[in-house]
């Protein structure tokens, strides 16, 4: 697991070969197993492989273009915050969700990069309504997926562990 927690990389160039319905139904329900404030399971997917949507999302924000040879995106929603036991924590759920989604596809040697939507506003509103999700959702992100064009360079270790800023007990 630590080796899928390093080698997890954003990967932008994806290959044509198609991601099977079954191995995206595995990312989704990899998303509902990431802890959530109160147990509230505030999650909800939309899986799109439906070109002519991902080709729509790509317009949704500057970071959103790597979508425009994904093979597949998965966003991350909350249908209906007002239900929520803890909605002031809801980013963090669904943060929680779209990391696991991420380390799940890394597993199966999916590439997957995060496309940040929630808090901005105007992302949001394009998303919902490309999604045509319902009055109350809340979108968080969306996860570009697909294999990766170089698989050999597609995965590796990053360096970005700080030694200096980790602290034992308090910060001296
Ligand atoms: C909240 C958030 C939003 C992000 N939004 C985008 C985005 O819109 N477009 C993009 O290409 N990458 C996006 N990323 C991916 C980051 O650019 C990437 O994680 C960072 O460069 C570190 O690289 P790594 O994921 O390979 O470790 C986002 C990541 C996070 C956590």
């Amino acid at each position: 697991m630590l080796d899928i927690i390093k080698t997890r990389r954003s990967v932008r160039e994806f290959s044509p070969k198609a991601i099977s319905k079954d191995d995206l139904l595995q990312l989704a329900e990899a998303g509902f197993m990431a802890p959530t404030a109160r147990a509230q399971q505030s999650a909800a997917f939309v899986i799109i492989d439906d070109k002519k949507i991902i080709a729509d999302l790509v317009t949704v924000s500057p970071g959103a273009r790597v979508l425009a040879n994904a093979q597949a995106v998965i966003a991350v929603f909350c249908p209906d915050v007002n239900k929520l036991l803890t909605k002031e924590m809801v980013m963090e759920d669904l943060g929680a969700v779209t990391e696991n989604i991420l380390l799940a596809a890394t597993s199966l040697k999916i590439g997957s990069c995060w496309i940040g939507i929630a808090p901005i506003a105007e992302r949001m509103v394009k998303a919902e309504k490309i999604l045509n999700l319902p009055k109350g959702a809340f979108i968080f992100s969306l996860v570009a997926l697909g294999y990766p064009l170089n698989p050999e360079k597609a995965f590796y270790v990053k360096d970005k562990v700080k030694p200096e800023l980790i602290y034992w007990n308090q910060v001296k």
